[in-house]
């Protein structure tokens, strides 16, 4: 059932709290805290906007890493204040608290139009806990709740479901956000039906991350064409060498069970045909966590299915690479979830970038509705440099994956439904 969105609500002059997921990838640099990607950031733009043009007080609440109830300056949400405020070019008001007397205080002195927010929520242990007194505290500053965080929506947190909840039961409305509901509707609705043929791509390092998705989209896709780290589980389970490579062989069985499904029902699923390899060396470098630095030497390219004992996966192989893109230029429908190999290393990341490009050319030549299910997929498109040339690239992480698998996340549910 669809959600309600902001459009329904009336918020001229009221207190509107917004949820918003601005839990994104910082560093330290001269003694600041510098934000690497602030794409979580932009895409909460329109619904901050929609409500600013509205005349609504606007107060949002995020997570920033996971401080664990402890106040932690290098997780502090002053820096997305500052560069929210340049992205907006309007002033954002920041608070170093999310609760308590200082915080109801000046959330009463905003005016219509007005941004304020709050600092990480995760300073204190309540937020993880769901704790309904504070669920209450957070209720107190606003009249009304959007939640615009698709990606922190698969938490039932206070601020993510205990608020709603609260505010709900006092006739207060609860909404989803522009950003929201984009995510429902591309990882939800839009898959539902979709287009034929309807290609799935899935890579990353672990089987058991992606087997409750894989099983459900084989109830949907035409093709589901595997890379990553995966692969070799799925080998290891048909019974082939896979050397050193990453594998979980105690997920052999699921894996099986996912290529009987496929088999049933008709669905293609594909495994590289061939791989790079690389062997890993242990060099005298320490890493942070003080163990030994693995290199990763001699790339090749491996045709067979066994991996000698010495070497290792680490992309999919150019053969591979043919066949992926054949079958990506005739889908309709895409889903992409996962890197193909080790993309952050140059040497390993062909195989990523050639699916992020035919995902690309199937989008603007066959009209293909192409989705990218978040995570280091969307990190790899971006490097690409092709981040705006595919249909929707989700914000969530987990949340897409918990989603995909067709479970409820509780962010959503504690939404009212649009009826
Ligand atoms: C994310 O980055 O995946 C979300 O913001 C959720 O963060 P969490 O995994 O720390 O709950
Ligand atoms: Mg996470």
């Amino acid at each position: 059932m669809a959600k309600l969105t902001v459009k329904d609500l009336n918020v001229r002059g009221k207190r509107v709290l917004v949820r918003v997921d601005y839990n994104v990838p910082m560093e330290e640099k001269d003694g600041q805290m510098v934000i690497n990607d602030a794409t979580r950031i932009h895409e909460t733009l329109p619904t901050l906007e929609f409500l600013v043009n509205q005349g609504a007080k606007v107060i949002l609440m995020a997570h920033l890493g996971r401080p664990k109830g402890q106040r932690d300056s290098s997780l502090s949400l002053r820096p997305v204040a500052a560069k929210l405020a340049d992205m907006l070019g309007r002033p954002v008001a920041f608070v170093d608290d999310c609760s308590g007397d200082k915080v109801e205080k000046t959330a009463g002195l905003l005016q219509p139009g007005d941004i304020l927010l709050l600092e990480n929520v995760r300073y204190y242990n309540e937020e993880e806990a769901n704790d309904p007194a504070f669920a209450e505290k957070l209720a107190k500053l606003a009249d009304i709740y959007v939640n615009d965080a698709f990606g922190a929506a698969h938490r039932a947190h206070a601020s993510t479901e205990g608020v709603a909840r609260v505010i709900a039961k006092r006739g207060g409305q609860c909404a989803a956000g522009l950003l929201m509901e984009r995510e429902l509707k591309f990882l939800g609705d839009e898959l539902e039906n979709p287009a034929k043929p309807f290609v799935v791509i899935l890579g990353g390092a672990k089987v058991s991350d992606k087997i409750k998705v894989i099983d459900r989209l084989l109830e949907k896709a035409d093709a589901i064409l595997i890379g990553g780290a995966m692969t070799y589980t799925f080998r290891l389970a048909l019974g082939a060498k896979v050397g050193k490579s990453l594998v979980e062989p105690d997920k052999t069985d699921v894996a099986k069970l996912a290529l009987e499904k496929a088999k049933a029902r008709g669905v293609q699923f594909l495994l590289p045909s061939d791989n790079m390899v690389a062997t890993p060396v242990k060099t005298d470098k320490l890493n942070k966590k003080g163990k030994p630095v693995i290199e990763l030497t001699n790339p090749r390219v491996n045709s067979d299915v066994d991996i000698p004992d010495a070497e290792e996966g680490v992309d999919i192989g150019p053969a591979t690479i043919k066949t992926y893109t054949d079958f990506i230029q005739k889908a309709k429908t895409i889903l992409w979830n996962g890197p193909m190999g080790i993309f952050e290393d140059p040497r390993f990341a062909v195989g990523t970038f050639a699916v992020a490009r035919a995902v690309v050319e199937a989008t603007r030549k066959n009209e293909a509705k192409s989705i990218i299910g978040g995570g280091d997929s969307v990190k790899a498109l971006n490097n690409s440099g092709l981040g705006d040339q595919v249909t929707f690239m989700s914000t969530g992480g987990g949340a897409s994956l918990e989603f995909l698998e067709g479970r409820v996340l509780p962010g959503v549910a504690a939404l009212a439904d649009n009826s």
